[in-house]
């Protein structure tokens, strides 16, 4: 089953093309950050003007690549949310007009769940494909959640962030440091440049409220003190050595929830999803604890697909798809909205 995939959430026009939830025959994306990038952050009527600008030429490019056409395509699966209203609404109208003018099944999907999804592709030929249950680290721009996978299509959310998701901090405190929109990559990248065998004199306190939840508000002011303690020129001169102790907090608290969920479910399956999953600490953190010698079993994002894409949109499509019996049966349901937060 061919599932065409669309995405417009934020600030990426994305179009895939993917087979059976797996294997992807197009991944066509657009980013917008050069034109955002001198505001420091994503104008919501610019996004969805470009994205309403690149949508077919996407569209196109997607079944080039692919040498496939729209007769090919059993279903379309498109991101209703959560994102900025007026950029979904791009992408669910170019969908709904798609699927009413070719007749194909319309699946509307939630972000987070094909965040979790960017994990089912295969990448590589020998890849071991993952099957549920297992538990989920996702953290993108504006969630920060673990999520217990019962089923492809089936999760229950069993910690959330209490104030700021973990992406928010990551660019708030990139932003502290003078780096360019979007701040977690250039911060993480800054962070790489600090030698692995260095003492880090700086160290964050990890927030451990009661419940699983998450809390990361006081972390991104645990920084803004530390650099008013210091001064600015200790402050620009240890930058790297900061944001490195600032990342490890971060993947530090990950990974101590995770342990905890694990324990309380009995079960050590684990993912890593979002893009905050591209992040080299915590991937490397997660790889070292939750390795196959300490019993565990790890999955993490290929990094192209950790980030908005559109494949993990399909991918999404498919296992929803999958629950319907006959999908040319099937009636559509023209007439849902998109919403902006879970
Ligand atoms: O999932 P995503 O692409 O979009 C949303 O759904 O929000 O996540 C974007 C977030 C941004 O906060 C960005 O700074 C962060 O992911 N991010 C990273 C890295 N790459 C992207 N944060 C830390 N390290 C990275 N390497
Ligand atoms: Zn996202």
């Amino acid at each position: 089953m061919k599932i065409l995939g669309i995405e417009t959430s934020c600030d990426e026009t994305a179009v895939a093309i993917v087979e059976n939830g797996r294997k992807v025959h197009a991944h066509i994306l657009f980013t917008q950050i050069a034109k955002h990038k001198k505001w420091g952050g994503v104008i919501p009527e610019l996004a969805s003007r470009m994205h309403l600008e690149v949508m077919s030429d996407l569209l196109d490019e997607a079944f080039e690549t692919s040498n496939l056409s729209m007769d090919d395509i059993d279903a379309i699966a498109v991101t209703q949310g959560p994102g900025l209203i007026g950029s979904l609404m791009i992408g669910v109208n170019t969908a709904k007009t798609l699927a009413w003018v070719h007749k194909k099944k319309l699946l509307p999907i939630n972000h987070l769940h094909g965040h979790v999804c960017a994990n089912f592709i295969q990448v590589n030929e020998d890849d071991k494909l993952l099957e549920p249950p297992f538990i989920c680290m996702l953290a993108s721009g504006g969630h920060t959640q673990i999520i217990h996978m019962k089923s492809y299509t089936e999760f229950e959310i069993l910690a959330e962030t209490i104030d700021d998701a973990a992406g928010e901090a990551f660019d708030k405190v990139a932003r502290l440091m003078e780096l360019p929109y979007p701040g977690g990559p250039h911060l993480d990248k800054l962070a790489q440049s600090v030698d692995d065998g260095i003492k880090n004199e700086y160290s964050f306190p990890i927030a451990m409220p009661k419940s699983l939840d998450f809390s990361f508000s006081g972390l991104k002011t645990a920084v803004l003190r530390m650099k008013e303690k210091i001064g600015d020129e200790k402050w620009n001169e240890d930058k790297a050595i900061i944001a490195s102790a600032f990342q490890n907090c971060i993947a530090k608290t990950f990974y101590k929830k995770v342990l905890r969920v694990c324990e309380e479910l009995d079960l050590r399956k684990i993912v890593l999803a979002g893009g905050v999953a591209a992040n080299s600490a915590i991937r490397k953190s997660f790889k070292e604890n939750f390795s196959e010698q300490n019993g565990f079993e790890l999955v993490v994002p290929s990094l192209k697909y950790c980030t908005d894409n559109a494949v993990m949109i399909a991918s999404a499509g498919y296992f929803m798809a999958k629950e319907e019996t006959d999908l040319n049966a099937a009636k559509n349901d023209y007439s849902f909205e998109v919403y902006s937060r879970v």
